[in-house]
């Protein structure tokens, strides 16, 4: 099973994959958890290219583009094991909400895999861009609002699970599980 999660800058998606790694393999499940950007030689040059001060203009935004597909195409490979949940913070989702246009970003992203289950991180952006304290040049509330709206549109195409950022850590957690348990067959009741 391959879950991906998806959400604007700040809603928390790293601590929450953690958390839910470790009650996955509390349930018994084999999980790995991926990154994007990855590691990569080409993951490395999208970071750099996120911290110019011009990242947002459209010429760097084709550039981050085709270097976000190319960084995922590296990673294909190690998500064909069977036996395993993966889990991913961020994936093609995360172009199709950040970068345009999306036919082209769509043609570009053709064979990346699709997730299975989409765990929408929902953050109200004044929140987002307190939380990040403009990290990076993304993380401009006006940039960010338009990321939002993409977002919520993108997932209706998908197997997509919203859940409301705003809360403290443990309750956005609980609801992530209670949202993740029936995919997984785990009795709703033994989520705390
Ligand atoms: P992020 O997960 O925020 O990394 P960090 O925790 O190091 O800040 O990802 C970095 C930025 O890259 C983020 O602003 C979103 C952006 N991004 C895209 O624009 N397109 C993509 O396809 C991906 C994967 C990320």
């Amino acid at each position: 099973m391959y879950i991906v999660f998806e959400g604007i800058d700040g809603a928390g998606k790293s601590t929450q994959i953690q958390m839910l790694k470790e009650w996955l393999e509390n349930n018994g499940f084999r999980v790995e958890t991926l990154v994007e950007p990855t590691d990569s030689e080409v993951g490395k040059l999208i970071r750099k290219i996120l911290q110019r001060p011009d990242a947002t203009t459209d010429t760097l935004q084709k550039t981050l583009g085709l270097l976000f597909a190319a960084d995922r195409m590296l990673i294909m490979d190690e998500l064909s094991e069977d036996s395993k949940i993966f889990i991913s913070d961020r994936s093609f989702i995360s172009s199709l909400a950040y970068q345009e246009p999306a036919d082209w970003i769509e043609v570009l992203n053709k064979y990346a895999k699709k997730p299975d289950l989409l765990i929408l991180l929902d953050l109200d952006v004044k929140k987002s861009v307190a939380r990040t304290s403009g990290k990076d040049t993304f993380e401009n509330e006006e940039f960010l609002t338009k990321v939002k709206a993409n977002y919520l549109e993108i997932s209706k195409n998908f197997q997509c699970e919203k859940i409301d950022a705003n809360n403290g850590v443990n309750k956005v957690s609980s609801d992530i599980k209670k949202a993740v348990a029936p995919y997984l067959g785990i009795c709703p009741d033994c989520i705390q």
